[in-house]
């Protein structure tokens, strides 16, 4: 399987996390297309989606799945989604759709966070990935200098806007050795809207594409059924 078809597999392998006659939270990027894809054939069979971006929003228009404002639901059994990175304890870069802050939002709420990635995502450290901090525009040279104290080189992402009008800072050179305590550091940067780090609130379950198929990591303490 090349890595198209890993992203596939894995999407479609995803479809048995919906349970039927639920709200599903949908994620953004080329893996989860697959997966709104998918999600099209049991439009008849879920109540809505979510959408963490106006392009996963349009695509599942398209297929005629019923679109909710995140405002109006109260149980969202899964959130499916893509990323960047992904460790073994399940602990993402993600953002390079630049997507982020919707995408940490949706998945906030959803019980069960389910990732989607094609092999190339597992690293044992996270940051090779330059790490995407979406930042409100007035406040990127200030926030700019602060990430530079950290060791880290961010540079603007150039001529893109994020969904919610704000730019988007990439931080290369950073070893990510405690990805909690940077989320949680950076998150504390004034002028910063959200960090690409998924690691207080890292995915479930992973499901990861291979040359033999999609294998299933459950991360230990997830809590689930
Ligand atoms: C978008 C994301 C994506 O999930 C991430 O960039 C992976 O994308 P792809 O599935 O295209 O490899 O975080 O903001």
């Amino acid at each position: 399987m090349d890595q198209n078809q890993m992203k596939k597999a894995v999407a479609e392998a995803a479809i048995a996390y919906v349970p039927e006659g639920s709200i599903v939270g949908v994620g953004t990027g080329s893996t989860a297309n697959f997966f709104i894809d998918a999600l099209g054939a049991m439009r008849d069979r879920i109540a809505g989606a979510v959408a963490s971006s106006e392009a996963s929003a349009a695509r599942l228009c398209a297929l005629g799945i019923p679109l909710l404002d995140l405002n109006d639901v109260t149980d969202m059994p899964v959130y499916v989604d893509g990323a960047d990175e992904v460790t073994s304890q399940l602990a993402m870069i993600k953002g390079g759709g630049g997507a982020l802050t919707r995408e940490k939002i949706v998945g906030a709420v959803a019980r069960t966070f389910v990732c989607i990635a094609d092999g190339s995502k597992l690293v044992a450290t996270l940051g090779r990935f330059p790490l995407p901090v979406e930042v409100i525009p007035m406040a990127r040279a200030h926030v700019a200098r602060a990430l530079e104290a950290l060791g880290g080189r961010p540079v603007l992402r150039a001529g893109f806007k994020t969904d919610n009008g704000n730019v988007i800072l990439d931080v290369h050179g950073l070893s990510i050795t405690d990805p909690v305590a940077l989320e949680t550091h950076i998150d504390g940067i004034t002028g910063v809207v959200t960090v690409g780090l998924f690691a207080r609130r890292p995915a479930d379950i992973l499901l990861l594409g291979g040359p033999d198929g999609v294998a299933e990591h459950r991360r230990p303490g997830a809590g689930l059924p």
